[in-house]
This record gives C-alpha cells, structure tokens and sequence, in this order.
C-alpha cells in the first residue's frame, strides 16, 4: 500500500486514486513510465540524459523523497500556448517570429520543460539572460536557436560557441574575442561540443554558429551600443567575419510610457534601417510592447512575464482584457492541523492571538520557497474543496506558514497557496500589489525546492523532472 504521506497524497490527488493498491516497486515503476514517457515527448529521442538510464535504488528512493513534499508548483502547459497565441495575434504579420524569454528558470515555471514545450508548440527561438542559462538548456536537450540577452563577456564567447549560443554584444572587444575563438576552432581543430550533449541538439539550428546580436541602447542607458556606434561595430563584424543574425533595443517602459517607447522605436527604427538591405533581422518588443503593439510588425517579438500570463504591471481591466491566463499556481496539503483553545499565540514574535476556539493549520512552505514575508497576517490561501478563503495568521517563517482553517478540515486536502488567476488576495499579482513589488519578482522567487507537475491537455504530464534532480529546474 502507498504510504499515506504527501507522496501519497499526491498520486492519489493526480490519478484519481488510481494508484491505490501499488506495492513500491510497482508505484517506482508507474512513475518512471509516466516520467519518460513525458520526457520522450518533449523531445525527438526518446533516450534523454539522465531520466531514461535505469533508476537505481538510490535513484528512486531519492525521486521520492524528493517527492516527499506536500507543496508543489502546477505549471498548465495549455495555458502556456494559449498566451503564446493571443500574443502572435497581436504582430500584423504571420512572418513575425517569437523569442521565447525562458531566462530565471522560465520565470519560476522551470526552464527545461517550459522550453522543450515551447519548441513543441512551434516557438522558433528561446532567450536566456546569461550564458550558464544556456548552457543549461542543451545540457537538457533543448534545441533551436538560444539567444543570451544579457552583455555577454568576451571570456565567455568560448562556451557561446561551445554550446552553440547567441551571444549579445555590444562594444568591439567582444567581437575580436568572438572572432578569435571562432578562427581559432576553424584554424586548430579545436573540439568544441561537450562530452555529454551531441552535435544534433547543439548545432540543429538555422542560425549559423559564431553568429552575434547586437544590442542598441535607445534610452534605457542599461546595456547597448549607442546608435552612433552600430554602423562601426558592424563593420568590425565585416571584416572578421562574424555573422550578425540581429539587432534589437529592449524598452525601459513600453506599457506604462507610450512618449518615451514611441522615441525608443523611432531611435531603433532610424538606426537600422541601412542594415535591412543586408539580411540583419530586428527585434524590440518585450511584453508591455507587444500588448500595445510597438515594434510588433519586425522580425520577432520578444515575450516574458505575458507569455506566463502576468501582467508587466499591475492586472489592470486593460491588462485583463488581453485573455492572457496565468500558467502557474503553489499547491499545498497542510501537514498538520491544531485546534487552539482562546489566547493561544501562533509563531515567531507572537504576533497572533487566538481570540476563541480555532484551528490552524501548518503548510510546508515559507519565505525560502518564495511565499512572501511580508504576507505574515495579510496573506490568504483557497480551500481547493470549498473555494473559501482562508487567512494567513502569524508570521511567515522560513519553511512554514499557519492559516486559519474551517473546524472540518483535513489533512488530505489541498489548498491554493497562489492561484493562476489575477485574484487581488491570492494571485501572483494580487500578492506582487500586497507585498509592494512586481509579478516578476514573486514568479522568479518560486524557488527550486517546489517540485514542479506540469498539465498538458488536462493531464499530469511530468511528476517534476526536478523531483528527480535538482540540476533539471
Ligand atoms: C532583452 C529582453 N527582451 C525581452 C524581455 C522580456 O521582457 P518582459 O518579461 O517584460 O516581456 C526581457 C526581460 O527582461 C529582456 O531583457
């Protein structure tokens, strides 16, 4: 019989009851299955390092362990290309590619299998913002082009080329390094891939290896080449023959400022105009800007915070009236439940009184998982079987939270710590407006001890690639 732990609690929760009756072999099995058979579709081999080698003891027992954890993230992969659609609708043109912005591990949503399902759906490009990130990736089968966004370092062009990135440059030294290391495996032979990827998922991609991005700064003085600059640094590029695949600006505020985006595009605009004739693409619009359709007619668009459903700002009508959906929610069992008699003080500071008889209840999950501080005595979670709300009581700890539960609740249900809606109590956004901050920062915060379960067409696809290693977020 399973034990009636979280993992059990939570096969039970994801197949109906239907592993009831499974021995722990016959439960490792059932797992290993479902996890390679996820795995297999998110990629074109069915042999994926390091989840189809056979599970060892050590291995499983550790699966589950890591398992062994009553919260988890719910990332709905249909609500990923719902947005990626409503997001295409906004460019005039069906030629206007997507730039998949994936860097911070998918913002919270988990990088690996957040990008195998966006090249699945037809996705033609990824962006991350530094090389490791990239890196990443093709060491977990990713493949296609894979643009690093971030001022890419002329000591890491190696591994740029290693691993068959888009570096983005921005001055001339960091093309005379691209171009060296480029000459220098042509000219030496020098062995390029790594020992565990192979060439097909590194090099299978339309964009020739060695190429660069340039980046303009059109007004957010962050990284960029001035406009002035560009037509010299491509010149360089010329004459060492560095293939520039694009140039694109990124905007400081193009959902709050129309004034000031309208001067970035027009600044980007004018700068690249000359480089049309020769082939170089464009591209501009992150979010804000592709919901407000600047930029939105060059080569690609660029989406992050919209393709998971969050709104650049706050979740304004306006925003909402896009029909984006959020894709991630934090699903939790409480793992204990107290009744307290009148006075009782909950957590650390004693911040809260019982003023009569209660039950709290004791969720896994606190300020190192993501799950606000600042949510301490203000916070609410959902009762999944009621849709009551249920009120954050004493302080957020590091690993726990206490919340105010109904006298009738039990330890098998769960409960919505952060619902994939834009609810002002419970929400990513509703929380970003609580706690003061943006939905970028409470996605991005998600931390890596959540296992992952990701839902693909209403079914649970993946018992989180990360239960098996953390090395897969
Ligand atoms: C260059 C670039 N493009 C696009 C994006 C995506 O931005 P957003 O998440 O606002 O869509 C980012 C994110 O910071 C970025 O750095």
């Amino acid at each position: 019989m399973l034990r009636d732990t979280s993992v059990g609690q939570l096969l039970r929760y994801l197949f109906r009851d239907g592993f009831k009756n499974y021995g722990q072999n016959n439960l490792r099995c059932g797992l290993l299955k479902i996890i390679n058979k996820s795995i297999a579709r998110f990629t074109s081999q069915s042999i994926v390092f390091p989840i189809t080698t056979p599970l060892t003891n050590y291995q499983s027992d550790n699966m589950l362990s890591n398992l062994e954890r009553s919260a988890y993230i719910l990332v709905n992969l249909d609500s990923l290309a719902h947005n990626i659609s409503v997001l295409r609708s906004r460019c005039p043109s069906k030629k206007t590619g997507v730039i998949s912005v994936v860097k911070a591990g998918a913002y919270g949503h988990g990088s690996v299998m957040v990008s195998h399902h966006l090249k699945n759906i037809g996705v033609e490009r990824l962006a991350v913002a530094i090389v490791d990130e990239g890196i990443h990736l093709r060491k977990h089968h990713v493949k296609g082009p894979i643009h690093v966004f971030g001022n890419v370092q002329s000591w890491e062009m190696h591994s740029c080329l290693q691993y068959n990135l888009i570096p983005t440059v921005c001055d001339e030294k960091a093309v005379l390094t691209m171009a060296e290391t480029l000459n220098k495996t042509k000219t030496n032979g020098e062995q390029l891939s790594g020992p565990i990827i192979s060439d097909d998922i590194i090099y299978q991609s339309d964009v020739p290896q060695g190429s660069v991005n340039i980046k303009i700064d059109t007004g957010m003085s962050r990284n960029g080449c001035q406009p002035d600059d560009l037509p010299k640094l491509i010149k360089i590029c010329q004459d060492h023959d560095i293939h520039v695949d694009a140039v694109f600006t990124h905007f400081a505020d193009s959902w709050g400022n129309k004034e000031f985006t309208e001067m970035q595009l027009d600044t980007f605009l004018k700068a690249t105009e000359p480089l049309k004739s020769l082939g170089i693409k464009r591209h501009a619009s992150n979010s804000g800007a592709i919901l407000r359709c600047y930029g939105t007619d060059l080569d690609y668009i660029r989406p992050g915070i919209s393709m998971y459903g969050l709104p650049p700002d706050n979740a304004s009508e306006e925003f909402k009236a896009f029909g984006l959906k959020p894709v991630a929610s934090m699903v939790s069992y409480p793992t204990l439940i107290k009744r307290l008699q009148d006075g009782r003080k909950v957590g650390y500071g004693c911040t809260y009184t019982a003023d009569n008889e209660q039950s709290i209840a004791t969720f896994p999950v606190g300020y190192a998982d993501g799950y606000w501080r600042h949510l301490s005595g203000k916070g609410f979670v959902i009762r999944d079987n009621s849709g009551e709300r249920c009120p954050v009581v004493g302080r957020v700890s590091m690993d726990a939270i206490t919340v105010r539960v109904p006298a009738d609740t039990s330890l098998s249900e769960t409960f919505t710590l952060m619902s994939a809606d834009y609810d002002p109590l419970t929400s990513a956004s509703g929380i970003a407006d609580i706690v003061g901050t943006i939905s970028y920062e409470v996605a991005t915060r998600l931390s890596t001890r959540f296992p992952r379960l990701y839902t693909d067409g209403g079914k649970h696809l993946d018992l989180a690639v990360k239960a098996l290693s953390f090395d897969s977020y």
